[in-house]
């Protein structure tokens, strides 16, 4: 008997423990909080169905506390059956139009919502940024094909501009889910496209997420999105058009570094330009945020996913141990050199517990 009990308030515990953490998150991954226009929207709507939720529960509960106590057995009246009613006009009317006032409510800023965030008005305008978004197993492509640019894992983007995505798969489905600036919209492969736009806010380092599992390595396919102010995203711009990627680097390691990754890499990789190749870009690999989208930007993580990217991302297209090491060290020292724009790097990643 105390073994059942036990079991049960360990489940019981458990419950909790999982309602409690389901309120743990980071600032910059939260729908809660957000920092653009397409999350406020979204949180604009959970918010009022939170309270039509609470009002209903409030009500049913009420009606529940009010029957139980009204019409209990009372002593004495054990055989006695209450008058029967069947049908009652009033209240099947009153039932039946106060969820249906209920629904309207909700109904009309979800109908507005919908329509606004597909809005593509000014998609193509002047000065109106489109980037084409490609995942892949399991990364992350944005190409700025006016800028003939190309980045990958990281997006920069300014801020208080509306910024379209024009959104693809090179592979199966993926969802690009940007919970504090946006909302989330399906990667198709073939020739469904969707598109969405960005409007951030604040300057900042935001996190996105793949939100369809599509492989082992569903759960590490981070990307990054980095929200600057007009000036810097110009600047950033001008730097990416300007990489040279013959550009000799100064130290020696570096510079075989280079060869071997010429040698062994370009196929797939490209560093500057706007090629959407089998691999990422790596243009202005030594400013990322993070190797891979996941992993801290060190050398030693760095040559362990040169070696051993399959041990890091199973089921990704990077091959294994096609370069020894040693060598995999002198191309680490390559890339981590490659810092072609300095934009964004100040810029505040909130609430990163480290
Ligand atoms: Cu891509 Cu999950």
């Amino acid at each position: 008997m105390r073994g059942w009990m036990g079991k049960f308030r360990s489940l019981f515990l458990f419950g909790a423990l999982t309602l409690l953490l389901a309120g743990c998150g980071e600032e910059n991954l939260s729908a809660l909080k957000p920092k653009g226009y397409g999350a406020e929207l979204l949180l604009d709507l959970m918010l009022i169905s939170i309270a039509i939720m609470i009002f209903v529960f409030i009500i049913v509960m009420a009606i529940y506390a009010f029957v139980l106590v009204r019409y209990r057995e009372k002593k004495g009246q054990e055989h006695t059956i209450p008058k029967q009613t069947e049908g009652n006009k009033a209240l099947e009317v009153i039932w039946t139009v106060i969820p249906i006032i209920l629904l309207l409510v909700l109904a009309i800023p979800t109908v507005q919502a919908t329509f606004d965030l597909a809005d593509k008005s000014t998609q193509g305008d002047e000065g109106v940024i489109t980037i084409d978004v490609t995942a892949n197993q399991y990364w992350w492509q944005f190409t700025y094909a006016d800028q003939e640019i190309a980045t990958s894992q990281e997006l920069y983007i300014p801020t208080g501009e509306r910024v379209y995505l024009n959104m693809k798969s090179s592979d199966v489905i993926h969802s690009f889910w940007l919970p504090s600036i946006a909302g989330k919209m399906d990667t198709n492969p073939g020739e469904n496209m969707n598109t969405m736009y960005l409007e951030a806010y604040e300057e900042g380092v935001y996190w996105g997420h793949c939100a369809e599992l599509c492989g082992p390595s569903h759960s590490l396919m981070d990307f990054r999105v980095i929200a600057v102010s007009q000036d810097e995203y110009d600047q950033w711009v001008e730097d990416m058009k300007n990489i040279d990627p013959e550009a000799a680097p100064e130290t020696t390691t570096a510079q075989e570094g280079q060869q071997l990754f010429n040698d062994n890499c370009m196929s797939c990789h490209a560093i500057g330009g706007a090629s959407a190749g089998v691999g990422p870009n790596l243009a202005n690999f030594g400013n990322r945020e993070k190797i891979a989208g996941i992993l801290e930007p060190t050398k030693e993580n760095l040559v362990d996913w040169i070696v051993h990217p399959d041990e890091i991302k199973p089921g990704n297209q990077m091959p294994t141990e096609i370069v020894s090491e040693e060598e995999a060290s002198k191309i680490a020292d390559y890339l981590l050199q490659l810092q072609h724009s300095d934009v964004g790097t100040d810029v505040p990643t909130q609430n990163e517990d480290e």
